[in-house]
């Protein structure tokens, strides 16, 4: 007799479960009941039963919430784009790649190796004495970011008032000009890794001769897997040899 009322006690905790009403799942099982009942008195006996267990010990409907997760939560203030979000409170392994995406609908900074080899998830972090850098989101947790000022790949265009783009960021544009991508996943990672370069230049000018290898040093870490290297060092040589204060004559 145990066996019928724990199978009933465990059908209807499913049912709730998973959302069903129960009464329709006891209703029915009384159904089957019945219908056996007119064959087997034995098992219609069996069928009260299994009714019973349902109607009265149901209290099996004690379904008992248990969380799957506990996250410790941290929290996240940052300044995005010119833009303060947060605080908010997120779980303390979060990846910044993922409060990008998941929380503030960023959707730019790529996600490739996901390991810290590829840098296509970088952001620029802009420091207090005025400098900037790279740093890669996939690797770093959400809650490093807090109390800083970031630019993601969302940030390097002029927009107007309704949002949209009137006018991109030199380096954007001579990417587009040299037709520097081909799938553009690992772009975003470029962009701001050349803007970071530039911005470097302006405040510590370098030697024509020293032109090349600079750019290279500071688009090494980049993958891209369409293989774009050539134009990608060519679109940012035109930037760095056209714009004005970034090179001097002499080392
Ligand atoms: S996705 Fe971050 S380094 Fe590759
Ligand atoms: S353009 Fe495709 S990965 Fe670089």
């Amino acid at each position: 007799m145990t066996a019928p009322i724990q199978t009933s006690a465990n059908a209807a905790s499913g049912a709730v479960a998973s959302g069903k009403a129960f009464g329709a799942s006891a209703a029915s099982a009384t159904a089957g009941a019945s219908g056996a009942a007119a064959a087997n008195p034995a098992s219609a006996a069996s069928g009260a039963a299994v009714s019973a267990g349902v109607s009265a010990s149901a209290p099996a409907a004690a379904v008992v919430e248990r969380p799957l997760t506990h996250f410790r939560t941290l929290p996240v203030s940052v300044k995005v784009n010119g833009e303060i979000v947060g605080p908010t409170d997120v779980p303390a392994g979060l990846m910044m790649i993922d409060f990008l995406h998941e929380y503030l609908h960023l959707t730019g900074s790529r996600l490739g190796c996901g390991q810290g080899i590829c840098h296509a998830c970088v952001v620029i972090v802009d420091k207090p004495d005025g400098t900037s850098e790279e740093v890669r989101t996939c690797i770093t947790g959400a809650n490093f970011f807090h109390g800083k000022t970031i630019r993601t790949i969302e940030g390097h265009a002029k927009r107007n008032e309704a949002g949209e783009v009137v006018e991109l960021s030199p380096i954007q544009q001579k990417f587009l000009e040299h037709f520097s991508f081909q799938c553009g996943y690992c772009t975003p990672g470029f962009v701001n890794a050349a803007t970071v370069l530039i911005e470097r230049l302006k405040r510590q000018p370098i030697g024509k001769d020293q032109v090349e290898q600079t750019i290279t040093e500071a688009l090494n870490d980049h993958i891209c897997r369409c293989t774009g290297y050539v134009r990608y060092y060519e679109a940012v040589k035109e930037v760095v040899m056209t714009t004005p204060g970034l090179v001097k004559e002499a080392a």
